[in-house]
C-alpha cells in the first residue's frame, strides 16, 4: 500500500476534478518529507526536522554523503540479488533499522506502534525510544515481533533498573544505550515553538492545529499523548510535558563508563552503544563487552560542530578493528546512502527522519513506503556497483576514499563484479 493510496480510498482511477487533485506517488524520501510538513503540526515537524544551534552538523550529515562516490560497473549478471543480512546477529531483510526517535507518537497518533508494525512486516528492527509516546508495553501488546529498546540513563536508578526490567519482560531483543544526550543541545525551533506534549492550547497552536484535521482526528482517537514510559513510573518528574525541562531535571549528567557496565549487568542481553564519534572512545567502549556501537552524532541534534557521521565512520571502523559490530546512524535519506555507509565499513544502518517523514505523511503505510523506497534504491544501486549480495559490500565499490579515509579493501575486483 502506498502513501498515495492512503489519500485515495477508492481504488478506481481518478477522473475529472479528482484526477486534477490526485496526489502523485511518493518516489523518494523527500516527497514524504514534503507531505509530512503539510500534515504534522508545526512544533512536531520542526522537532524532527532540526538540529542543534546553527544546525551545521545536522546539514553535514546529509551533505557529506554526496562526497562519497560509487564505482559504476557494467556487464555483470544482476539476477538473484539479496539484501538479507544480520545486525547484532539477528536476521534482517536489509541492513536498515528504525532508529529511536523521541515523540514519534506525536508525528502521528500511536506512531511507535505503527512504525513497529511496518518494521516487523518489512523484516527490519524497530527501536523504541525512552522518550516515546507509546510505552514499551503499548508496543509489545500491539506487535508480534520483538523490538529493540533505547535507554537514557536518568538520576533515578531505581526507575532505570525497572525500565530495563520492563524491556526484558516485553521481550526486547537488544538494548540500545544512548551515550550522547545526558544534557540537551539547544534546538532553537523547539524553544520558539514552545514544544510540549500534548501541545498547549495557545492561540498560535490552535490556529496551526486547525490546519491539521487528519492529525487531530488521530489524536482524538488515542489515549497515548504523553511520555508513557515515564508517566506513572518515575517519581518526582514535575513537568513531563516539556522535553527540555525533564531532561534537565531527570537525565544523569554524571554518567560514565562504569554506569554503562551497571546497565550491561542489569540488562544481561545484547547491548548496543549509541553515539560514538571519536576513536579515543573505542577502548572503553570495547571494555564494556557490548556487542555493537552506533556511530552517531544524534542526528546533528547535540554537539553542533561535530563531524558528520559519514565523515567519522572510517576512523571508527579502523579503531574497532573488527572487535565489535559497527552500526551507523545520521543523514541517511536514500538507499544509496545506506550503500555508502556499508561500503565505509558499517555492518548495518539506522534511519530516523527518513521513517518519521513517512509516518507523518501516511502513518503505517507511510513508514512502509519509506522502507520500500530505501530498499529499492539500495537494491538497484548495489547491482549497478556490480554486486548481488549486500553482505559483500565493502570499500571496493567506492570510486575514491573520501576524507583520506582508511578504506583498505581497494583491491582488484573479484570475478563476480
Ligand atoms: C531525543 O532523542 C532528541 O534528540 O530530542
Amino acid at each position: 500500500m502506498s502513501v498515495h493510496a492512503t489519500r485515495m480510498p477508492s481504488s478506481r482511477p481518478p477522473s475529472g476534478m479528482s484526477r486534477f487533485f490526485a496526489a502523485k506517488p511518493a518516489t523518494c524520501i523527500e516527497d514524504l518529507r514534503v507531505l509530512a510538513e503539510k500534515r504534522v503540526p508545526r512544533m512536531f515537524y520542526d522537532y524532527a526536522d532540526s538540529g542543534s544551534y546553527t544546525e551545521g552538523t545536522y546539514r553535514a550529515n546529509t551533505a557529506d554523503f554526496a562526497a562519497v562516490k560509487l564505482r559504476q560497473r557494467v556487464a555483470v549478471d544482476m539476477r538473484n540479488r539479496t539484501l538479507a543480512s544480520t545486525m547484532v546477529g539477528q536476521p534482517v531483510s536489509m541492513p536498515v533499522a528504525l532508529a529511536p526517535t523521541g515523540l514519534t507518537g506525536m508525528q502521528h497518533a500511536d506512531g511507535e506502534i505503527l512504525a513497529a508494525r511496518a518494521a516487523a512486516a518489512a523484516g527490519v528492527p524497530f527501536t523504541l525510544s525512552t522518550m516515546s509516546i507509546c510505552s514499551i508495553e503499548d508496543v509489545a501488546e500491539n506487535t508480534d515481533r520483538p523490538f529493540w529498546f533505547q535507554l537514557y540513563v536518568m538520576r533515578d536508578r531505581d526507575f532505570i533498573g525497572r525500565l530495563i526490567d520492563r524491556a526484558k519482560a516485553a521481550g526486547c531483543s537488544a538494548l540500545v544505550l544512548t551515550l550522547d544526550l545526558q544534557i540537551l543541545g539547544q534546538r532553537h525551533k523547539d524553544i520558539k515553538n514552545g514544544l510540549s506534549t500534548p501541545p498547549k492550547p495557545t492561540v498560535r497552536n490552535l490556529i496551526n492545529l486547525a490546519t491539521k484535521p487528519r492529525w487531530c482526528m488521530g489524536m482524538l482517537g488515542t489515549k497515548r499523548r504523553t511520555f508513557r514510559n515515564i508517566a506513572g513510573h518515575a517519581q518526582g518528574v514535575t513537568d513531563l510535558s516539556s522535553l527540555s525541562a525533564w531532561t534537565v531535571e531527570q537525565f544523569d549528567p554524571t554518567l560514565t563508563w562504569d554506569d554503562v557496565k551497571w546497565v550491561r549487568d542489569r540488562w544481561g542481553g545484547t547491548l548496543i552503544l549509541k553515539g560514538i564519534l571519536d576513536p579515543e572512545d573505542i577502548p572503553p567502549a570495547l571494555a564494556t563487552g557490548a556487542e555493537a556501537l552506533i556511530v552517531s552524532n544524534h542526528g546533528g541534534r547535540q554537539l553542533d560542530g561535530a563531524p558528520s557521521s559519514i565523515e567519522a565512520l572510517p576512523a571508527i571502523v579502523d579503531a574497532v578493528g573488527g572487535r565489535m559490530e559497527v552500526l551507523f546512524d545520521g543523514g541517511i535519506r536514500s538507499g544509496q546512502d545506506v550503500l555508502k555507509a556499508l561500503a565505509l565499513g558499517a555492518k548495518g544502518t539506522f534511519i530516523g527522519r527518513a521513517f518519521l517523514y513517512g509516518l507523518g505523511a501516511g502513518g503505517e503505510a507511510g513508514v512502509t513506503e519509506a522502507l520500500t523506497i530505501i530498499r529499492k534504491e539500495l537494491d538497484v544501486s548495489m547491482a549497478m556497483c556490480g554486486l548481488r549480495d549486500v553482505t559483500q559490500v565493502d570499500g571496493r565499490i567506492l570510486a575514491r576514499a573520501p576524507y583520506g579515509s582508511p578504506v583498505k579493501a581497494a583491491g582488484a575486483p573479484d570475478s563476480t563484479r
